[in-house]
């Protein structure tokens, strides 16, 4: 197991000798490394178990610093920037070649992002190259909200876990990168469409839902719990599952005829953002309950909704609305 801590020093130490820490964000906790350090990136991808082929997220303690690492920004990427950094948004932007080829799997763009946790924040401040840093668990299981999270299942591959709580989105940040002048969403998540649309105007969503390892972004099946889930209408669902422990993922509204005991519900008051802080360690409790599938629900399809709801169905193995 890792040790799990709060020394801020500490890890901006190993880091500076090339090892893996794990970090928080806002969003969901990093498995981060000097992203110069062509090393380092590889034990990145390896102790994720993750294919080279899908590129990491480099981060950054302030949009200035982002200006060393891409060679242009498109006015809708700056009003972007100045609107939402630090914060969950990460754009894919034109790379300069600093950027090692191994960060962006090939790619002539990188991902950037500036986390706005503060400790993360000091953590970069301290460091003279930015942290290449995916989500802290293995390739296609749900992201970490939690150090414990991390140390559950990444423990024994990193060298530390700095601390710093439970994430306060808890879904990963919205990706957008920039096609013929205009902004396209590759990744929904914590920042929402209709408050990047407030900013600039309306986007194309355009989800990646390839399983062609050759297109980058995201990867069909992913954000997996470890149980067969389901997801979409209780009612419709229920009727498939006649004879087998069910477990109920749900929003407001626990289902009548189901042990309470192995319901968990988002948010009771129907609050959006409290189910995206939830949503991630619900799945992992779910997996430990006495059941044999998990019902997802669908949550109302707007603001953090469509993040949650793109989650949960990538997530599935079979969905129903
Ligand atoms: O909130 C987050 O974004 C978290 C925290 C730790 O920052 N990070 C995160 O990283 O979710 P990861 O590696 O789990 O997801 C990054 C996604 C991947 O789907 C990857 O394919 C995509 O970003 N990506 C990275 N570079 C890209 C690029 N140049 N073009 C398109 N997609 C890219
Ligand atoms: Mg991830």
């Amino acid at each position: 197991m890792a040790e799990i801590g709060t020394d801020i020093q500490k890890a901006a130490q190993l880091l500076k000798t090339g090892k893996l820490v794990a970090i928080p964000t806002e969003t969901v906790y990093g498995l981060a490394g000097n992203a110069f350090n062509e090393d380092t990136v590889i034990r990145i991808f390896e102790a994720k178990d993750r294919p080279q082929f899908d590129p990491l997220i480099v981060h950054s303690s302030s949009t200035q610093w982002i200006k060393e690492h891409v060679s242009e920004i498109p006015p809708l990427a700056q009003k972007l920037m100045n609107d939402f950094c630090p914060g969950p948004l990460t754009l894919v932007l034109p790379k300069k070649t600093i950027i090692p080829d191994i960060v962006t799997s090939g790619l002539d763009s990188v991902a950037v992002r500036v986390p706005s946790h503060p400790m993360t924040q000091e953590l970069l401040k301290l460091l003279d190259f930015p942290l290449a840093a995916p989500s802290a668990n293995p390739f296609g299981y749900v992201s970490p909200t939690t150090a414990k999270h991390v140390n559950d299942q990444l423990g024994d591959k990193i060298d530390y876990i700095l601390d710093g709580g439970p994430t306060t989105v808890g879904l990963e940040s919205t990706i957008i990168g920039f096609e013929d002048g205009k902004a396209i969403v590759y990744r929904l998540g914590g920042l929402s469409i209709d408050v990047i649309e407030d900013s600039i105007g309306k986007v194309e969503v355009a989800l990646n839902q390839s399983s062609d390892p050759k297109a980058p972004g995201m990867l069909k099946s992913h954000y997996s719990p470890g149980k067969p889930l389901y997801f979409g209408n209780p009612g419709q669902l229920i009727s498939d599952f006649e004879g087998k422990r069910i477990g109920f993922l749900g929003f407001m509204t626990p289902l009548e005829f189901l042990p309470p005991d192995r319901q968990l519900l988002l948010s009771p008051h129907g609050d959006l953002q409290e189910a995206a802080i939830n949503l991630f360690a619900f799945l992992r409790q779910m997996e430990t309950f006495p059941v044999d599938v998990i019902l997802a629900e669908e949550l109302p399809d707007i603001g953090l909704g469509k993040a949650i709801n793109d989650r949960l169905r990538r997530a599935a193995t079979i969905t129903k609305t």
